[in-house]
C-alpha cells in the first residue's frame, strides 16, 4: 500500500490556518553571502559533531526516521516516539498549533532537545495556488517562477513547515505519464533553468533564509521515463541520455545549493534508485560535491524488498543506508529504526556509517535555525495568507504561463462590446477544484475563481454569461487523492440526464453569440498515479465540441490540463485555442483577462505536442539518422509530425527576428561566443516573445541532436519596439557526455546556430570550435 492512501485526510487540513508577512533579509552581496555560508557551515558542523557525541544509537536512528502524520491521526500516536527521540521529522502536518505541540515535545521533553523538521509537498503554492509546474515552465520566465516559489515558501513557513519536497525536475518525454504535470517538460536546458529558479525561490539566498524553506530536488533520477508511461514502472536509460538529458536539472539544483534530494521509487537500469550507490554516492556526493542529505520517497526503503532487490526489511535498510539514503520517509515502516541496530551488531555497517548519515541532518536543522526558533507564531498566519500581493502574483503567473495555440482570423482577443451573450460550455467551465492541479491541499477553495465567474466579473451586467457543462468526465480507476478534494466530484448522471445536459449545452451555444468551451482533464487525471495509454479528451468532450462547432457560432477552446491532449480535430476546426493548464487560484480572472486582451499570452510549449500516444516518444532534439529529409514520413500514414513544436506559442501581436550575429567565427575549446539578435514587435500592441537559441554540432565523437536549446530570454516589447538580445555559448553549452569515452567532451567542430520564437527557428549562422 502506498502511503498516499493515507493522504486522505488532507481534506481535513485546515484551510483557515494562519499567516504572516515577514521581511526577507538579503545579504549585501553574493560574495558576502558565500562567506557567511561557509562560516555557517563550519559552525553547523561543530555543533552537529558535538551533538552526535552525546547521542545514543537509538537517538541517531531516530533522526533518520521520517513519518507521515495526517490530521485524522491521533497526536498521541506520535508523542511518545518524539519524546524518545525516535522521530526526526514529520510530513504532512499543516496545522501550526499541531506543529507547535509536536515541536514542544521534541524541543523540551526529548533528552537532547533536537527539534523536528516538518516537511510537506509545497509544489506550486500553499495557501495561494500558482499554476502547476509544467505551466510555469511554459512561461519560460525563471524570475517569475522564483517569485512564485518564494511566496509558496513564505506561506508554508508561516504555518511552521520548514521543508518542501520540490522542485520536481524529472524530464518527461512521454505524456502518458501523469506526473509530466509536475516537471518542466522534455528539455534539459529549460529544465535546469526552472530547477535553479525554484531552488532559489524556495530556499532564498542560503539555507535558513527568513520565510524560506529547505528545498528537495526529486526524484533522483530517471523517474520520468517510466516504461509505457505507467507510474512507478522501471526506467531504462542509456548512459548518454542519462547524463545529457535526465541528470542536468538535478545538477543545476545541486549547483544552486539545494539542501536535500529525494531518491526515486523506480529501478534505474535494474537497480532501484533508493538502493543505488552509484547514483547517490558516486554521482551525487563524489562528483557533484553535494553536502546536504538524501530522503527516500515514501516507503521506498521498505519497497526495496517489494522490488525484489532486498531480501527483507533488514537487508533493505542496509542497502539503502550504504547506498546513501540519509532519511527514510515512510508511512509507518520505520525500516531504519527497526533494523539498523542489528545490522550494526552484525558488522554489516559501522557506527561511522550511521554518524555520516545523521550529521547532515543535524547540520540542516542547525542552519535552518530550528534550535533557536523551533516554534511558529500562530497569530501571524492569517496576515501572511491574506496578502493581496500573493493573489496578484498567482494571477500574473497564470497569465504568463498561458500558451496561445491557435488564433485563426484573430478571433482573440475578444471584443468587450461585440457579444451580448456568451456561452461557457464544458465540464471544467465552472469548476474550482479542477483549476488547481495536483498537490493543492492547503488552500481555501473559496478563493479560486472559475472561468465562468472570471468572465462574469470581468464583463459585468452588460453581457449575459451562461454556463452548461454538457458532459461529465471521470476516471475509471478512482484516484487515491480524491479523498483530499475540497470540491467533490458530482454524482454520475443517468443516461437520460446526460442526454439532456448535452442538448442543453448545444442549445445554449445556438442561443449565444460565442461559445467559450472549457475542456480537458479533471485535476485527478493528471499527477501521481494518473497515467493513461491514450491522450484523447476524456469522455464525450470531443463530441460536444463538434456539436457546438456545428451550430456555426464562433468557438474559443480553453484547455485545462497538464499534458498534451489529442486535440487534432480542434486544431483543424476551432478558430482559437488557448492552453491555460491548471492555472491555480486566479484561474478565472486570469483566463478572462487573456481572452479579452487585458493580458497577452506569451508562453511557449515546454514539450512537443504530439497528435496521439502512438507517437511516443517524440521530442524535438532527436538525432539526425540516415534519412533526415524523410523525417516527416516515418509513419506511412503521414503521422510523424507533432501537432505543435517544442517552444511554440502565439501572441496577439507578431515578432520578427533579424541581424543574427555570432561574435567570432572561430573560438578555441573552452572559450565563449556571444550570439546576438534583434527581435522586433511588428504587430499593433505590446506583447512578449521568448527568444530561443538552438545549436547543432555538425560532426564529432558522437551523433548530436538535430537541435538543442542552449539559451533563451523572454522579452516584453511595445508595438514597433526592437530589442537586441545577447546569449552566450560557452563550454557548458558546447560539451556533451560521450558514452564511448564515458565522460564529458568538447569536440573541435562546426556548429549551427538558429535563433527564433520556437524550435523551428530559421535565422541561421555558424561558428567553429578549434583545438
Ligand atoms: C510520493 C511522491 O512520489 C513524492 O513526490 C512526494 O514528495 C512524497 N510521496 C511525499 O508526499
Amino acid at each position: 500500500m502506498r502511503p498516499f492512501v493515507a493522504v486522505i485526510s488532507l481534506a481535513l487540513i485546515s484551510s483557515s490556518l494562519i499567516c504572516v508577512s515577514a521581511q526577507r533579509k538579503r545579504p549585501a552581496s553574493t560574495k558576502q553571502a558565500a562567506v557567511k555560508t561557509s562560516d555557517a557551515d563550519q559552525l553547523a558542523r561543530r555543533r552537529a559533531d558535538a551533538l552526535l557525541a552525546q547521542m545514543t544509537l537509538n537517538e541517531k536512528l531516530g533522526q533518520l526516521n521520517q513519518l507521515f502524520f495526517f490530521s485524522f491521526q491521533k497526536e498521541e500516536s506520535m508523542n511518545d516516539g518524539i519524546r524518545k527521540g525516535e522521530i526526526g521529522s514529520l510530513l504532512f502536518v499543516t496545522d501550526p498549533a499541531t506543529i507547535n505541540r509536536f515541536q514542544k515535545i521534541a524541543a523540551t521533553e526529548s533528552r537532547l532537545k533536537i527539534p523536528l523538521i516538518f516537511g510537506f509537498d509545497v509544489i506550486h503554492g500553499f495557501h495561494t495556488i500558482f499554476p502547476v509546474p509544467i505551466a510555469m515552465a511554459a512561461s519560460w520566465d525563471p524570475r517569475m517562477v522564483a517569485g512564485a516559489q518564494t511566496i509558496a515558501a513564505r506561506e508554508a513557513r508561516a504555518v511552521g513547515i520548514n521543508w518542501t519536497f520540490a522542485p520536481m525536475v524529472d524530464i518527461a518525454r512521454d505524456p502518458r505519464w501523469g506526473r509530466i504535470v509536475e516537471g518542466a517538460g522534455e528539455d534539459p536546458y529549460l529544465g535546469a533553468a526552472m530547477s535553479r529558479a525554484q531552488v532559489r525561490g524556495f530556499q532564498g539566498d542560503h539555507i535558513g533564509s527568513t520565510e524560506h524553506l529547505l528545498a528537495c530536488v526529486k526524484h533522483f533520477a530517471g523517474y520520468g521515463t517510466a516504461e509505457g508511461g505507467r507510474d512507478y514502472d522501471a526506467a531504462n536509460i542509456s548512459d548518454a541520455q542519462l547524463w545529457n538529458v535526465y541528470l542536468p536539472p538535478f545538477k543545476a539544483a545541486v549547483d544552486a545549493g539545494v539542501g536535500s534530494v529525494m531518491s526515486a521509487y523506480m529501478d534505474l537500469n535494474d537497480v532501484p534508485a533508493t538502493g543505488n550507490r552509484w547514483l547517490l554516492r558516486d554521482v551525487l556526493r563524489r562528483d557533484w560535491k553535494f553536502s546536504g542529505f538524501v530522503v527516500s520517497d515514501a516507503n521506498a526503503v521498505s519497497d526495496l524488498k517489494t522490488h525484489g532487490f532486498a531480501r527483507d526489511g533488514h537487508d533493505a535498510a542496509v542497502k539503502a543506508l550504504t547506498a546513501g539514503v540519509n532519511m527514510e520517509m515512510s508511512f509507518n515502516a520505520a525500516t531504519y529504526l527497526k533494523n539498523l541496530g542489528n545490522a550494526l551488531k552484525q558488522n554489516q555497517i559501522s557506527i561511522k556509517d550511521i554518524d555520516d548519515m545523521v550529521r547532515p541532518l543535524l547540520e540542516t536543522k542547525i542552519k535552518l535555525g530550528l534550535f533557536e526558533n523551533p516554534y511558529v507564531d500562530e497569530a501571524k498566519v492569517k496576515s501572511t495568507f491574506d496578502n493581496p500581493a500573493h493573489r496578484e502574483a498567482a494571477k500574473n503567473a497564470a497569465e504568463r504561463s498561458a500558451v496561445l495555440l491557435k488564433n485563426q482570423t484573430n478571433l482573440l482577443p475578444l471584443s468587450k462590446t461585440a457579444y451580448k451573450k456568451i456561452a461557457v460550455i464544458g465540464p471544467l467551465g465552472d469548476s474550482r477544484q479542477n483549476m488547481l492541479g495536483s498537490w493543492s491541499f492547503a488552500m481555501d477553495i473559496n478563493e479560486t475563481s472559475t472561468i465562468l465567474a472570471g468572465l462574469k466579473t470581468k464583463l459585468g451586467s452588460g453581457t449575459e454569461v451562461e454556463f452548461a457543462p454538457g458532459v461529465q468526465i471521470s476516471r475509471i480507476v478512482p484516484s487515491i487523492f480524491d479523498m483530499t478534494l475540497k470540491e467533490k466530484h458530482p454524482p454520475a448522471w443517468t443516461e437520460g440526464h446526460a442526454a439532456d445536459e448535452f442538448k442543453k449545452a448545444v442549445a445554449l451555444a445556438k442561443d449565444s453569440d460565442i461559445a467559450v468551451m472549457v475542456l480537458g482533464e479533471n485535476q485527478d487525471m493528471s499527477g501521481e498515479q494518473a497515467s493513461r495509454p491514450t491522450i484523447d479528451l476524456p469522455g464525450r468532450q470531443l463530441e460536444l465540441l463538434q456539436a457546438v462547432r456545428a451550430t456555426g457560432k464562433p468557438v474559443v477552446l480553453v484547455l485545462i490540463n497538464g499534458r498534451p491532449l489529442d486535440i487534432t480535430w480542434a486544431a483543424e476546426n476551432v478558430p482559437s485555442i488557448l492552453e491555460a493548464w491548471y492555472p491555480g487560484s486566479a484561474a478565472g480572472n486570469a483566463v478572462a483577462d487573456l481572452l479579452f486582451g487585458d493580458a497577452v499570452p506569451g508562453g511557449k510549449l515546454p514539450f512537443t505536442w504530439i497528435k496521439n500516444a502512438g507517437q511516443v516518444p517524440f521530442y524535438y532534439s532527436h538525432n539526425l539518422t540516415q534519412n533526415p529529409g524523410e523525417q516527416e514520413k516515418r509513419y506511412w500514414n503521414g503521422n510523424a509530425v507533432p501537432l505543435y513544436r517544442f517552444g511554440y506559442g502565439l501572441s496577439y501581436t507578431t515578432f520578427a527576428f533579424s541581424n543574427l550575429k555570432v561574435s567570432q567565427p572561430e573560438i578555441k575549446i573552452g572559450e565563449t561566443v556571444e550570439v546576438s539578435v534583434d527581435v522586433k514587435n511588428t504587430g499593433p500592441r505590446a506583447g512578449d516573445e521568448v527568444v530561443q537559441l538552438y545549436i547543432h554540432q555538425q560532426a564529432g565523437g558522437a551523433s548530436r541532436p538535430i537541435r538543442e536549446l542552449k539559451g533563451f530570454e523572454r522579452v516584453t516589447l511595445a508595438a514597433g519596439e526592437t530589442k537586441t538580445v545577447r546569449l552566450k555559448l560557452g563550454p557548458n553549452e558546447l560539451r556533451y557526455w560521450n558514452a564511448a569515452a564515458r565522460g564529458w567532451v568538447q569536440d573541435a567542430e562546426n556548429f549551427d546556430v538558429w535563433v527564433g520564437g520556437d524550435s523551428s527557428a530559421s535565422l541561421h549562422s555558424t561558428f567553429r570550435v578549434m583545438k
